[in-house]
């Protein structure tokens, strides 16, 4: 779609058209009247777009705040978002270290184009030197899978393929990350007692696995029923939780 500034210079464009083409006073008024309500139009929804986008980025100031100088910080993202998202990671001074794609399986099945069945990770740190990384706290240098290649390069390739986690019949909020990539990033970037923030909680999975795997935990959620889950999930120490009949 055409850039907001390039969609108002059509609409001016098309006005000075009209207004030059007009044979009465009546026929030009007519003609502002069109331009100011497609103004207008236009105007409203890329104040929504510019909300939308500093909605999107706005936490990231504070996260970097408080982040260890030997932490480091995981942002998922779609491919739609991710230009913000790059953009206000180099704003706020972070540094990449890698951009991981994590690869599931069944996407929404298309006819058109391909199928989308990645999100892109984002993995960058606030202090290149300080950061803290555990490259053999998963597999030994030399362990090897059964057919002699090395596990530890495999598991540390920048493609992960892991499965979605489909919670038929079980309490559920509309998105979570698998557990798996969550142990990945927590046995790579952090150890025991360790503290993990998640500001975007959602059903609570990265508290949770932070809990099974001896990590401190903290974090936030919008939506209270999602808030209320992840604390009773907390509570009872349970991965998942039955619906209740
Ligand atoms: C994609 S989900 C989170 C998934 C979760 N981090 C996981 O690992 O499974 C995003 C969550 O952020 C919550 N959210 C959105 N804006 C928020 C805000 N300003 N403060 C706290 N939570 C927010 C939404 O309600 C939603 O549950």
């Amino acid at each position: 779609m055409a850039s907001y500034t390039g969609q108002v210079a059509t609409i001016h464009r098309q006005f000075n058209a009209a207004i030059k083409k007009a044979k009465s006073r009546q026929a030009v008024l007519n003609a502002y009247w069109k331009h100011k309500a497609q103004h207008e139009r236009l105007l409203k929804q890329h104040l929504k777009e510019e909300m939308a986008q500093v909605n999107r980025v706005v936490w990231m100031k504070e996260v970097y705040r408080i982040l260890k100088k030997s932490g480091s910080m995981y942002v998922f993202s779609g491919w739609n978002n991710l230009k913000d998202i790059l953009t206000a990671l180099d704003d706020n001074n972070f540094t990449t270290i890698n951009h991981i794609i994590w690869k599931y399986q069944f996407g929404v099945v298309t006819s058109k184009k391909f199928v989308t069945s990645h999100y892109h990770c984002l993995f960058v740190c606030k202090d290149a030197k300080k950061r803290k990384f555990f490259p053999y706290s998963r597999f030994k240098k030399n362990a090897k899978t059964s057919d002699g290649k090395s596990l530890h390069y495999q598991d540390k390739e920048d493609v992960w393929s892991i499965k979605r986690e489909y919670w038929t019949g079980d309490d559920k909020t509309p998105t979570k990350l698998p557990a798996e990539v969550i142990k990945k990033i927590l046995h790579y970037s952090s150890q025991k007692n360790d503290l993990v923030l998640d500001p975007f909680l959602g059903s609570g999975q990265v508290a949770v696995v932070s809990k099974m795997l001896g990590r401190k935990y903290l974090g936030f959620e919008i939506v209270k029923s999602y808030y209320n889950f992840t604390v009773k999930r907390l509570r009872k120490n349970v991965y998942r939780l039955k619906k209740e009949a």
